[in-house]
């Protein structure tokens, strides 16, 4: 099984909390993240694009980097782990994100990838005069097609002739091309997304489910398969999950119920109003924005001894089209040096990069 990190390009990672580190996103923070992910053997890094955050106490999210441009960076620290960007489609138009990643894998040496978004919450585009208005919630994966149309023919053969409702491209250009086979991912978890990722993404993102529940994304996984068949492409599920792990399984509890305890409610209040907007929101946008317990933006999340949660990982492993999982941690730096110290050896699932990794 893959293992990446979703890693913090906003404030505070992905933890709604007073009781939790409070912390601004830097460049030295994400490269020092992402080298001890690279040496612990981890497969990839994604940084998320947010535009505006949700207020609160805690500020949740005000501070977000560009992640283009950060990941640009990390390409040229960092040598084996492959990164993603991701890109907010409405912003940026697709020719330009075409060369945006030829670039970085040029910098990177082909570890490049981009994940495409449609968007979710309005006020992020609304700000700046780029909200198509309310019916975009049900076209948005119309767009995103049409967008990847683009980004695909661009990288396959240097040019576009590419006519939809959304994009014309008229012998539009781009040179170079990305040395190595450019990777598409996305999350779409409604069924307009599930079939987008199974037409054109390589892999398709998720969320876990509930707190010590790692099999409960089964269902979703499901879906992509199902998808799938009506493509005929085979394209697997990352499954995103947060870890707080510690000697013991009454050690890390504690740490969580803190955590749970600081919750900034302002902040969630605001994720619970926005996150509802879209009226035929997938189950997935319901569950991010469900406010009675969005803590972590109800991400699945694994709590225990080193020992519970190696064994917790390697179920979700054990479900049919899971590629991979991603990982948030309370502490990031902590989180990762703990991972692949005493977690990583534990997993059964991940034997197969032990021997690759230098003496630890
Ligand atoms: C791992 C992961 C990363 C995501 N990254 C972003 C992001 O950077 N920006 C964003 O606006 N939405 C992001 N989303 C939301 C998804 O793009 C998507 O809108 C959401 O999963 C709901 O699926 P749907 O669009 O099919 O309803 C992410 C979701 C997941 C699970």
């Amino acid at each position: 099984m893959d293992i990446g990190v979703f890693t913090p390009i906003g404030n505070n990672g992905w933890l709604i909390s007073e009781n939790a580190p409070q912390y601004l996103p830097t460049f030295e923070l994400n490269k020092q993240i992402v080298q001890k992910a690279e040496h612990y053997g981890f497969d990839f890094a994604l940084s998320m694009i947010k535009l505006r955050g949700f207020g609160g106490k805690t500020e949740f999210w005000e501070h977000n980097m560009e992640s283009f441009t950060l990941m640009a960076g990390l390409a040229a620290v960092t040598s084996k782990i492959q990164l993603f960007a991701t890109v907010a489609t409405l912003t940026i138009p697709p020719a330009i994100t075409a060369r945006m990643a030829a670039t970085i894998d040029s910098i990177s040496n082909g570890r490049f990838g981009v994940n495409l978004v449609t968007g979710w919450q309005k006020p992020e585009y609304e700000q700046m005069g780029l909200w198509p208005g309310d019916e975009f919630f049900g076209t948005r994966y119309q767009y995103l097609g049409e967008y990847a149309q683009v980004l695909r023919d661009l990288w396959s053969t240097g040019r576009s002739d590419f006519k939809g409702e959304h994009f014309t491209m008229q012998d539009c250009r781009v040179s170079p091309r990305p040395q190595a086979d450019m990777k598409l991912i996305c999350a779409g978890q409604s069924e307009a997304g599930m079939a987008f990722s199974a037409q054109y993404a390589d892999y398709n993102f998720c969320f876990g489910k509930g707190v010590n529940t790692p099999t409960a994304f089964a269902p979703t996984a499901q879906a992509l398969l199902e998808a799938n068949k009506k493509t005929g492409r085979h394209v697997t599920s990352c499954v995103l999950f947060m870890i707080i792990a510690a000697d013991t399984d009454e050690a890390a509890r504690a740490r969580w119920e803190h955590i749970k305890a600081g919750a900034d409610q302002e902040a969630i209040a605001w994720l619970g109003e926005k996150g509802s907007a879209d009226k035929g929101a997938s189950s997935n946008l319901r569950q991010m924005a469900d406010p009675t317990s969005a803590v972590n933006i109800n991400m699945g999340t694994l709590v225990g001894s080193w020992a519970s949660v190696a064994r917790m990982l390697d179920e979700v492993a054990s479900v049919p089209g899971t590629q991979g999982v991603m990982l948030t941690f309370d502490d990031f730096v902590q989180g990762i040096e703990d991972f692949g110290r005493k977690i990583q050896p534990l997993m059964s699932s991940r034997q197969h990069v032990m021997p690759t990794l230098e003496a630890v």
